[in-house]
């Protein structure tokens, strides 16, 4: 049995990655605001839940002791740099060879070779001015954050997510190297299959110091792919 710690796990992602987890049959440790635990009540007996700011290095250090994963939600929220904090953390008390796991969005860029459709750019400007007015988030420290995560000789995987929609479960989205690849047009996919995709993760040593960009397999770009596929294997 794999022992797993969900960072983040009282929001929407991470209550359905500890789904995903018990459907699995590991044991799970949640890391979660104080004022957010009653958001897991329906998991309570199922799971242990430590209590505190993700970015506390004790708590941290205290949810991750022993856990053979770590999946991190990655968040800018607030101004003082709460995602880096939280990712350094984790780098620094995860155990040695633990899989970790974190989230985030497309603008994410590991390598500078995404591109990046006209709508993305705008939006990123939108929300980096809002952010300079009303300091509710700060994206350059998720940057931060990911430098660290890419720079570090962990066994890390960032799972680059595209714009997010609820619903049921489609199947394990696709991914691909970088935002501009036409697998990925689409530009959706169903937050409970991000979180399938985080979890399948955990096991997939392939993707061991890679930052996949996800997109839902059903979406029309994937089956365009998946079709181009096979017409080019028949041939
Ligand atoms: N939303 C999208 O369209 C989208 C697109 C691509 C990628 N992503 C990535 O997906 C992941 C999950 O994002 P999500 O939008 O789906 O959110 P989510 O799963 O609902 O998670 C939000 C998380 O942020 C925490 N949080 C909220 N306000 C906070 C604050 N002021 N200080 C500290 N923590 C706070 C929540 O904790 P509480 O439960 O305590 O409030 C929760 O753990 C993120 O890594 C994000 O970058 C999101």
């Amino acid at each position: 049995m794999m022992k797993v710690c969900i960072i983040g796990a009282s929001g929407k992602l991470g209550k359905y990655m500890i789904q995903h987890a018990l459907d699995r049959g590991y044991e799970v440790v949640g890391v979660c605001r104080e004022r957010s635990v009653s958001k897991l009540d329906a998991f309570k007996g199922r799971i242990n839940i430590v209590p505190g700011m993700t970015n506390d290095r004790a708590v941290i250090r205290s949810a991750v002791a022993g856990c053979d994963g770590v999946l991190t939600v990655l968040v800018p929220w607030g101004s003082d740099h709460y995602a880096s904090g939280t990712a350094q953390a984790v780098l620094d008390f995860a155990k040695p060879g633990a899989r970790l796991i974190f989230s985030c969005g497309w603008h994410i860029t590991r390598d500078g070779k995404d591109v990046y459709p006209p709508s993305l750019k705008r939006e990123e400007k939108i929300v980096r001015w809002l952010t300079r007015i009303i300091p509710f988030a700060d994206m350059d420290d998720q940057v931060e954050a990911c430098r660290r995560i890419f720079a570090s000789d962990t066994q890390w995987t960032v799972v680059r997510g595209s714009d997010l929609e609820e619903g049921e479960s489609q199947g394990l989205p696709v991914w691909s190297f970088h935002v501009g690849d036409p697998i990925l047009a689409s530009n959706i996919t169903r937050r409970v299959d991000y979180a399938l995709f985080m979890v399948e993760a955990l096991r997939n040593n392939a993707l061991i110091h890679e930052a996949p960009a996800i997109v839902g397999c059903r979406t029309p770009s994937a089956l365009a792919y998946a079709a181009a596929q096979q017409y080019e294997m028949k041939k």
